[in-house]
């Protein structure tokens, strides 16, 4: 993979577009260095800034919001739906107004929101909607991939998401191809990252991988990626990612739009490659855990939209609320808690909920679930997969 490290062709990143959009639809994608910079782009092309209004979920990372707020415009605040923890039809309906410009759609967890009513309304008011499929890349709602229903689409491939580059994004816009065309001659003239921090992003891959051989390796590359999280305010190159642009030191933001460097983009192309293979034990994994929590309807809510059959879902993670604080205490036991995702209405902020302009109150279900949520990764082997299981059970056991 060094060897991409100097070349300055960006024939790797197109064939890594190429092939990323050819998993989508018909459309055309373009590659950066993380999903908030294809999205500020792609509001930015829109002509989107002052006196104007972005829908957007509360219930989603800070990021997003920063890259709506960096155009100028007002973020307004739509509630999740309890069956899909996406974006909420009703909710997007009274919170249009004629200031709407955009209305960004969430897909969470993998779990389509309803995405064809969306586009519905979305035309019919001349607004442009806009998918966030960083959290839902591969699910189906009749055969069709998410990305491909709303003007332009928006993924991150960063370490967390179910495609893998450490850092990343992507925007994919299905059928205007003037608009494209722009933001393709200004992405070409992006800025590149600091050497340094792409050395640090081949760091973290190795340390990432080791991560999941034998256990006492693992503990030794745990213990490195504890030093270099120390380490983090010295260089990119010992914290590689992308911070958010309001919450961090002003020296370590990256607040201009950078171009995916192309040992990033062959290594994208890698995981697309390996994708089904990747799908089939997410699917795998969390049928398991779904069915055995099914078991125990009055302890765990899932979500309805899992069982919907015109839905075909790749999760990211198996997502449920869990009431009973008691249980709740226990289960959180097993995980590290910080790898709970939504444990507040807007995350990874540093800042107050207001600075961000949401009030509380602004999304109910959004804030209801955010103290119940529990969710699991599914990405294990069939055995962890089962431990995971069996430590449950004991727990259900115990309570
Ligand atoms: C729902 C959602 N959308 C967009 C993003 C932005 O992705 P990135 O971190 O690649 O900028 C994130 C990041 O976590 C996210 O959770």
């Amino acid at each position: 993979m060094l060897r991409f490290i100097f070349r300055r062709d960006s024939r790797v990143c197109l064939e890594y577009e190429q092939s990323f959009a050819s998993k989508i639809g018909k459309g055309k994608c373009l590659s950066f260095a993380s999903g908030r910079m294809a999205l500020y782009e792609l509001l930015s092309i829109y002509k989107i800034g002052r006196e104007d209004e972005v829908i957007v979920t509360g219930f989603t990372c800070s990021v997003v919001i920063e890259s709506i707020i960096k155009t100028g415009a007002r973020p307004v605040f739509v509630d999740i739906s309890i069956d899909t923890l996406g974006t909420c039809v009703e909710s997007v309906k009274q919170h249009i107004s004629s200031k709407t410009k955009a209305i960004i759609v969430q897909h969470s967890f993998g779990i389509p929101a309803d995405i064809l009513t969306l586009k519905d309304i979305a035309k019919s008011k001349r607004i442009k909607l806009i998918e966030d499929c960083a959290i839902a890349y591969g699910s189906k709602i009749l055969g069709k991939t998410l990305g491909a229903f709303g003007d332009a689409s928006i993924f991150s491939t960063d370490h967390s998401k179910p495609m893998n580059t450490i850092i990343g994004g992507l925007l994919y816009i299905e059928d205007n191809q003037d608009i494209f065309q722009v933001l393709e001659e200004r992405n070409r003239k992006a800025f590149k990252l600091s050497l340094a921090r792409r050395f640090g992003v081949i760091l973290r891959i190795c340390i990432e991988r080791m991560t999941y051989s034998g256990s006492l390796i693992r503990a030794y590359c745990r213990m490195i990626l504890g030093v270099l999280y120390r380490l983090r305010g010295f260089s990119p190159f010992f914290f590689p990612f992308i911070e958010s642009g309001f919450q961090n030191s002003f020296k370590r933001k990256i607040d201009k739009t950078h171009r995916l460097p192309p040992e990033l983009a062959y290594l994208g192309s890698m995981e697309i490659n390996i994708w089904p293979v990747k799908a089939e034990v997410r699917i795998r994994n969390a049928r398991k855990l779904y069915e055995f929590l099914s078991e125990y309807p009055s302890v765990f809510e899932l979500p309805k939209a899992i069982k919907n059959d015109n839905c075909y879902i790749v999760p990211l993670r198996v997502v449920f609320l869990v009431r009973d604080s008691n249980l709740r205490d226990r289960i959180m036991e097993l995980l590290d808690k910080n790898s709970i995702w939504f444990t507040s209405p807007i995350i990874s902020r540093k800042l107050q909920l207001i600075d961000y302009s949401y009030n509380n109150g602004d999304c109910p279900t959004a804030e209801m679930v955010s103290q119940y949520i529990i969710n699991l990764p599914v990405d294990l082997s069939e055995n962890e997969n089962v431990t995971l299981i069996n430590k449950l059970r004991n727990i259900l056991n115990d309570v």
